[in-house]
């Protein structure tokens, strides 16, 4: 585990996505409330930027063509359903919002 921070809770609107940038990794962080998930930020379909759709029941919805990605999984629940996103474990730590890339 590595985790690494990047940003403060309040760096993240409640209920939106967020993009992060850790190296070369694009990464969607998504907020509800004191809980995150973060997800590789680019649709395997077309490329669209994953953050910028607002999270509905758990999923990214892409809003390039409807794709969606289960926030937990990364898993495609709607779209060709052997693709997937990767997923990163985040947490809150005394305030920061941290990511364990692996
Ligand atoms: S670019 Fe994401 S569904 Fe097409």
């Amino acid at each position: 585990m590595s985790y690494v921070k990047v940003g403060k809770i309040d760096d993240f609107v409640d209920g939106k996505g967020s993009e992060v940038l850790v190296g070369a990794r694009r990464i969607a962080v998504f907020r509800d409330g004191q809980q995150f998930r973060a997800i590789k930020n680019i649709c395997p379909h077309e490329g669209e930027l994953l953050h910028r759709c607002a999270p509905r029941e758990g999923a990214a919805v892409c809003v390039g063509h409807g794709w969606r990605f289960d926030l937990q999984t990364g898993m495609c629940t709607k779209g060709p359903s052997d693709s997937r996103v990767a997923v990163y474990p985040a947490r809150v730590n005394d305030g920061d919002v941290e990511i364990d890339l692996g």
